[in-house]
């Protein structure tokens, strides 16, 4: 019960991470109200629906904003517009994910709170010139979404160094597993195959497959934005969230098909202008000094908990 009365504002709660952190902090005794204004997020996602307040309404209100930071202990600004609408409409990026942070910031300032974090991501280091990545290596920003998460830090940072605003960063990489809908049409790499693959079809690899990425399960990434929230040395710090294995899309395709016993062989197709990224794992020695933070899940155990999800709730 760590988070015991703590009154938390979870924006984005309806999405994929947000729904399973808000029903986690509803375990550990936190009073939630969730904001989200159902872009991709859906109520369903939320076990915990009746037990919270949910608000459906956008963090680019800042009205909204100002009264809900202002009941709040806590805040968790995960509410975003993915990479591909982002990709499409640059726009609507900028106003949702660096104004959505902007306008609980500038809350935060006028209220006080205890603790804001915000989820980055490792799109912000672009294609790495080191490997594993650690949080002081070079940023390149190649599209967008990854702008917009940067600008979103760097407000953090400012409002932190400025004002005292207290909060910490956390950047996660490829995050796959329980409540991450392949209804979502914007869904990860891991979902698009569990379902194409369930459905006895071919998995179409966008490129050679021989692209990396560091996959991070969802309630390893949970706990380190949990830990992000309650450690007092982790305020105005930078976290990486991830698993320090590097994983390419062809053994990861290739371990999905051997969970799930399938027959299928992967099709190769065009690569996508957003996987202009060709090798990611990250450095997360500073996460498990200073939050104390390794995940628990290996990739085997968080694929196969994955397809024991999409089977028992029939979303497969
Ligand atoms: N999933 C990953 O692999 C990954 C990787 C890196 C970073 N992240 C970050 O983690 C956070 C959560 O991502 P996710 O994968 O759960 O995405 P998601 O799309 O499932 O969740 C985002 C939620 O934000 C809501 N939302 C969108 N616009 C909003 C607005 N204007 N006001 C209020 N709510 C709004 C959506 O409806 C959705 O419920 C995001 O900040 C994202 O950038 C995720």
């Amino acid at each position: 019960m760590r988070f015991k009365g703590k009154k938390v504002l979870v924006t984005g709660g309806a999405g994929f991470v947000g729904s399973v952190l808000t029903d986690t902090l509803i375990q550990e005794g936190a009073k939630v109200t969730v904001l989200d204004d159902l872009f991709t997020g859906r109520r369903e996602n939320l076990r915990s629906l009746r037990r919270i307040r949910f608000i459906q309404g956008s963090v680019t209100d800042l009205k909204l904003v100002n009264r809900l930071v202002k009941q709040s202990d806590l805040v968790f600004n995960l509410a975003v517009r993915n990479i591909i609408v982002s990709t499409k409409s640059p726009q609507l990026d900028f106003q949702v994910n660096t104004g959505g942070m902007f306008n609980v910031l500038i809350a935060a300032k006028n209220y006080g709170i205890e603790r804001i974090v915000y989820t980055s991501s490792v799109s912000i280091y672009g294609n790495a010139r080191h490997l594993p990545i650690d949080e002081n290596d070079g940023l390149s920003i190649l599209n967008p979404y990854a702008a917009s998460k940067l600008s979103s830090e760097n407000y953090c940072s400012a409002f932190y160094e400025s004002y005292g605003v207290p909060v910490t960063i956390v950047r996660y990489s490829n995050v796959y597993g329980l409540n991450q809908s392949p209804l979502n049409p914007y869904c990860g790499v891991v979902s698009k195959f569990f379902d194409q693959i369930m459905k006895e079809r071919d998995p179409l690899i966008h490129g050679s497959g021989e692209q990396t990425r560091d996959f991070t399960y969802v309630t390893d990434a949970v706990e380190a934005t949990l830990l992000a929230s309650l450690v007092p040395k982790a305020l105005g710090e930078v976290f990486n969230v991830g698993t320090g294995k590097e994983t390419s899309v062809n053994e990861l395709v290739m371990k999905i098909i051997q969970i799930t016993g399938s027959r299928v062989r992967p099709r190769y197709i065009d690569r996508r202008d957003i996987d202009n990224v060709q090798r990611r794992v990250l450095n997360i020695e500073k996460s498990r000094r200073i939050l104390r933070w390794v995940p628990a899940k290996t990739l085997e155990a968080g694929l196969t908990e994955t397809y024991a999800w999409l089977g028992s709730a029939g979303k497969g």
